[in-house]
């Protein structure tokens, strides 16, 4: 029997489904294919590879070990951790530079989220069947140019997250994603599938996995590390505060593999689908954030029984999406309840509104407001930037070295059940391999 109090995950499955459901998003298939694209492919890749195995798994291991100890949200869990063990309570910032991140990227998330709502529309009306590369371009540059129509797909995609965080309905989320995120993986692989009849195939896998090195500098590098933290949730508190509902014989090392593989194999496969369509169409692959949305329409737009497959993976990627927005929601919704008057519900409405109105600022920049606003970037680059380059990062340095240097060593050993060779490795990965990456890339990427 668990000696844990306070609300726990139904099962074991029910919290891996979680995490993976948070993980899962439009992280691995609208922003890897593009940063992929962006960043010249297969060097890209393989640095982000690596970052996910050796910065991604000690980092995605300590949030959930702070959680399940503090038992609290990742503020007060910080707090309460810091203070037991005698350290300062300026540990606590780790916390809210985690819920500040998940705020200002639920922001810019929820206005891409709007786009894959859009799409599942269009799918539907057949506006893609038989359009050429310049057609789906002129369709998504439309899009992008109508302010109106952003705000009110962002206002959509926004309130859907609303509707379902202030029900808290937790069970219909948990059995939603152990049907559908199957199927989304199912549709993707349909999708490798067609673009093996493009010819280009070869090339696309060139691309992604024949690495040209010359492309390789500390900009790449900090981009790579801040996908892998954006892909796994990690430096939002996010994973902290999902720890905290976690019983005490849930493996965490053996369930952070788990989770990083999934979303790993996501991403990959959304590249294998994503690369054959942009070089069959002589499309760029540097197109940016709007790389799904001018590329795979046009494989709906042309292949057999394409306006269902393109209904279903837009109606599948709104999904993942949503399942990620709530969860980037709840440490911001969890705050308000603790530290204001608020029920649950105005909390919810409250930040959510707050959210929504920053999002309008990102979503003007694609159109009336595409201005440098600070370091030449627009507001949109600007929060995804300022996150996924500075923000994750810290908030996740300082969650593991939290756990590797500030807690007691043999605690933690017995906590994750491991000894001799593995701790060793343990110890090795959380207290310098993790945080030196981090720290090297973060400060390489800046100068
Ligand atoms: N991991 C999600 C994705 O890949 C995005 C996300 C980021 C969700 C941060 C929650 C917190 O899309």
């Amino acid at each position: 029997m668990s000696k844990l109090s306070h609300a726990q995950w139904s099962s074991k499955m029910a919290f891996i489904l979680a995490a993976t459901g948070s993980a899962v998003g439009l992280g691995n298939i609208w922003r890897f294919s593009y940063m992929v694209g962006d960043s010249g492919g297969a060097a890209f890749v393989l640095v982000y590879l690596i970052c996910v195995a050796v910065i991604g798994l000690p980092i995605l291991v300590a949030e959930w070990l702070i959680g399940r100890r503090g038992q609290k949200n990742p503020i007060n869990a910080m707090a309460e951790l810091a203070r037991e063990r005698g350290q300062p309570g300026a540990w606590m910032l780790v916390g809210f530079s985690g819920v500040l991140a998940a705020f200002l990227i639920l922001s810019f998330y929820s206005v891409i989220g709007g786009w894959s709502l859009s799409y599942t529309l269009s799918s539907v009306t057949g506006a893609f069947s038989g359009q050429d590369a310049d057609g789906i371009g002129a369709i998504f540059g439309g899009l992008l140019s109508n302010p109106g129509l952003l705000l009110l797909w962002h206002t959509a995609f926004m309130a859907l997250v609303v509707w379902i965080v202030a029900r808290g309905v937790t069970k219909g989320l948990e059995s939603a994603v152990r049907t559908l995120m199957p199927a989304l993986f199912i549709l993707l692989l349909l999708l490798v599938g067609y673009g093996m009849t493009t010819g280009h195939f070869g090339e696309a896998l060139a691309f992604m996995f024949s690495p040209d090195w010359s492309a390789l500098d500390g900009g790449v590098v900090l981009a790579a590390m801040g996908q892998a933290f954006f892909t796994l949730s990690l430096g939002m508190g996010i994973m902290m505060a999902y720890g905290s509902y976690l019983g005490e014989d849930v493996n965490l090392i053996g369930t952070a593999r788990t989770v990083i593989i999934l979303d790993t194999v996501v991403a990959l496969i959304a590249g294998m689908a994503i690369f054959p369509i942009v070089f069959a169409n002589g499309l760029s692959p540097g197109e940016g954030p709007g790389l799904i949305f001018v590329t795979l329409p046009l494989a709906f737009g042309n292949m057999g029984g394409g306006m269902i497959i393109g209904l279903m993976f837009f109606l599948l990627l709104t999904f993942a999406a949503l399942t990620s927005a709530i969860s980037l929601l709840e440490p911001v919704v969890e705050l308000m309840e603790e530290r204001t008057p608020l029920s649950r519900v105005a909390a919810t409405l409250v930040s959510a509104v707050a959210v929504w109105a920053l999002g309008i600022a990102a979503l003007l920049s694609f159109n009336v407001w595409d201005v440098p606003v600070l370091f030449g970037l627009n507001v949109f680059d600007l929060l995804d930037t300022f996150t996924s380059k500075i923000l994750l990062p810290l908030t996740g340095l300082g969650a593991v070295v939290f756990v590797a240097w500030c807690l007691d060593r043999t605690s933690v050993e017995k906590e994750l059940g491991i000894g001799g060779t593995a701790a060793t490795l343990w110890h090795a990965s959380a207290r310098f391999i993790a945080p030196v990456g981090v720290v090297i890339v973060f400060i390489t990427g800046l100068i």
